[in-house]
């Protein structure tokens, strides 16, 4: 089979096409013939040598990827059978070595794709969209009628947890620039705020939950819009951003979220991918061929929704 190879941390020309054999399965695995896989920001600071190369490092050849969309070709495990179009986030956190025509999986991890979702929208409602239904569904953290600031609303976790948010019937204040500001409206957010004039921490109060995709500075601004006992859920803070330990002499709460594997939470996306309520925008599709101008426009950290590459 032929597969991405990342020789070694570093730009996207470590990013090579090679050929492999195709991986076998082991119990409560299925062989998944790849038609799609979805690049998110840390497949970019992995390559570097950031986010998950520690865990990469330890397997060779490395191949990165976590998302992805195909067909099952063979089945070790009774979830399903081959002809199955399915879709999932693969041993995250870990190594997903999605970027390759078969790819062993799981079957815990998958849900099946609704027919009448294509196979590059579907690997872009894997890990972005599990991020936000972990943060929203899971534990119930966000209720109906509450008051939810999202942003980046208009990124890959954020334009997904828009549509969460609203399917829970909350509502919902997302950020982006002036360009996404009809992109985040459209997706049913109640409220924009263009972060790059106006000053979030003034505008937006007395929310009960915020979802932060930036970190930094912004668990501060964050922190501001709050009422008491309300959440900050961050997807990026670091020790130094102090994040528990602020929350908590304001009176709120601060964790830091991961997202997790988890085919039981892809069966609920899939549910609303089914039934329209979650509809992913992939703004770039790209060729196999071009896979590194894939990992380029994820690394401007301006995309509209997601980018896929069509293997
Ligand atoms: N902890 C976890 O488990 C977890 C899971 C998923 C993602 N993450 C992390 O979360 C971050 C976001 O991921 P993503 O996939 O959503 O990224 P993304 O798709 O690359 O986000 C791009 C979007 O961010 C918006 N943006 C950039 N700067 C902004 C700002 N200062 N204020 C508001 N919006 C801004 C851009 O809108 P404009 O062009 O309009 O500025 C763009 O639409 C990444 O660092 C990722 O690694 C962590």
């Amino acid at each position: 089979m032929k597969a991405i190879v990342l020789k070694d941390f570093g730009g996207v020309d470590q990013l090579q096409e090679a050929e492999l054999p195709t991986p076998g399965i082991k119990d409560g695995e299925v062989l998944v013939e790849v038609k799609a896989i979805s690049i998110n920001p840390v497949d970019i600071k992995t390559r570097e040598g950031g986010g998950l190369a520690e865990m990469l490092k330890a397997s060779s050849p490395m191949i990165l990827g976590w998302d992805i969309s195909g067909v099952v070709r063979e089945s070790e495990s009774p979830l399903f059978q081959e002809g199955d179009e399915v879709f999932g986030m693969i041993n995250f956190p870990g190594v997903g070595r999605a970027y390759a025509e078969y790819v062993a999986a799981p079957a815990d991890q998958l849900a099946l794709k609704p027919r009448e979702v294509s196979h590059a929208a579907a690997a872009a409602a894997s890990l972005a969209a599990l991020t936000a239904w972990q943060a929203f569904a899971d534990h119930h953290r966000l209720k109906s009628g509450q008051r939810v600031l999202i942003h980046a609303a208009s990124g890959g976790v954020g334009h997904f947890a828009v549509q969460i948010a609203k399917h829970i019937s909350a509502y919902v204040i997302g950020t982006s620039s002036a360009e996404n500001r009809d992109f985040v409206l459209g997706l049913g957010a109640d409220e924009h705020i263009d972060y790059k004039v106006q000053d979030v921490s003034k505008v937006v109060s007395n929310v009960d939950l915020v979802l932060d995709p930036l970190g930094g500075a912004n668990i501060d601004v964050s922190l501001k819009t709050l009422k008491k006992g309300g959440i900050l859920l961050s997807l990026v803070a670091e020790p130094k951003d102090r994040l528990e330990e602020k929350a908590a002499a304001a009176g709120m709460t601060g964790k830091k979220i991961y997202v997790q594997s988890s085919g039981e939470d892809m069966e609920g996306i899939a549910q609303l991918l089914a039934s329209g309520a979650l509809k992913p925008t992939v703004s770039k599709l790209f060729p196999r061929d071009k896979i590194g101008e894939a990992h380029q426009q994820v690394q401007t950290g301006k995309t509209r929704g997601k980018t896929v590459v069509a293997v």
